[in-house]
């Protein structure tokens, strides 16, 4: 079981060991350039791409990305559509490269809620880089915080119903989605919006957070670089002091 930063200290590293994106912006991207939206998420898709690569390239060993939330499918019936297409042509158009690559392929979120070809290309991809052990990569579709918090006690209290009710943390985190992850150690937001909008509400717990303007399509490496760079100057405390940390008045 993976351990919680409520209950232990995690090791702390250089880079973020797990990076949570909100990837946000396609739009208003598209917007700029008088392009329909969809111009806007297909550009989003090449970010994807860079961005898998560039965190397997500095050691970061778990991404979660937030492809659609369980509030999207209050968008436009066309843009959701167009959205579901994208993912399923990217899946089969990628996956085989991201197995090449060593990348475990995840999905986060009510799959109950897909068309049925996407569901069973989502298991394959699963089930095809079940054993790789290099980046994980986590897509979150058809997520969200409340519903996985939801569904995991749910899921605890049908499996392992206790008369007492003392349920705990350990209890409750192998039915979470993310229960193959560590919590992430940084929470990137694109597109200048300065909210959670639902993500990972019990994993961000202390995740340092970090905002940037920069329309997701137009996230690239030196956008990257300087989260990292932000993440270096985080000093993650996790409840402590800082004089506990420099070894002083401990
Ligand atoms: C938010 O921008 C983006 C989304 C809701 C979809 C994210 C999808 C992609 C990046 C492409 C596909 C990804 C995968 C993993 C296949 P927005 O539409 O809310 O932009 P806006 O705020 O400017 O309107």
């Amino acid at each position: 079981m993976l351990t919680s930063t409520t209950k232990a200290i995690p090791e702390t590293t250089l880079n973020p060991n797990h990076l949570a994106i909100i990837m946000d912006g396609n739009g208003r991207w598209a917007k700029k350039r008088l392009l329909p939206r969809a111009a806007g998420h297909q550009r989003g898709l090449e970010t994807v791409r860079l961005v898998v690569k560039e965190c397997a390239k500095y050691g970061v060993k778990y991404l979660t990305l937030f492809a659609f939330s369980t509030e999207n499918w209050r968008r436009p019936k066309d843009e959701v559509s167009f959205l579901m297409s994208l993912f399923l042509e990217a899946m089969n158009r990628e996956i085989q490269k991201l197995h090449k690559n060593g990348v475990k392929f995840l999905l986060i979120g009510d799959r109950s809620g897909f068309d049925t070809n996407l569901i069973k290309a989502i298991e394959d991809a699963e089930n095809l880089t079940a054993n790789n052990s290099g980046l994980v990569l986590s897509i979150a579709a058809n997520y969200g915080g409340r519903w996985d918090i939801l569904h995991a006690i749910n899921e605890m209290l049908i499996t392992q119903p206790k008369i007492d009710g003392n349920y705990t943390e350990d209890d409750l985190s192998p039915f979470l989605q993310t229960n193959q992850l560590p919590e992430p150690d940084l929470f990137i937001r694109t597109g200048g919006e300065q909210r959670i909008s639902n993500f990972l509400l019990w994993q961000l717990a202390y995740t340092e957070l970090y905002f940037t303007e920069t329309l997701w399509p137009d996230f690239d490496e030196s956008s990257l670089q300087d989260a990292f760079n932000f993440f270096k100057t985080r000093e993650r405390r996790f409840g402590r002091t800082s004089e506990q940390l420099s070894g002083h008045n401990v």
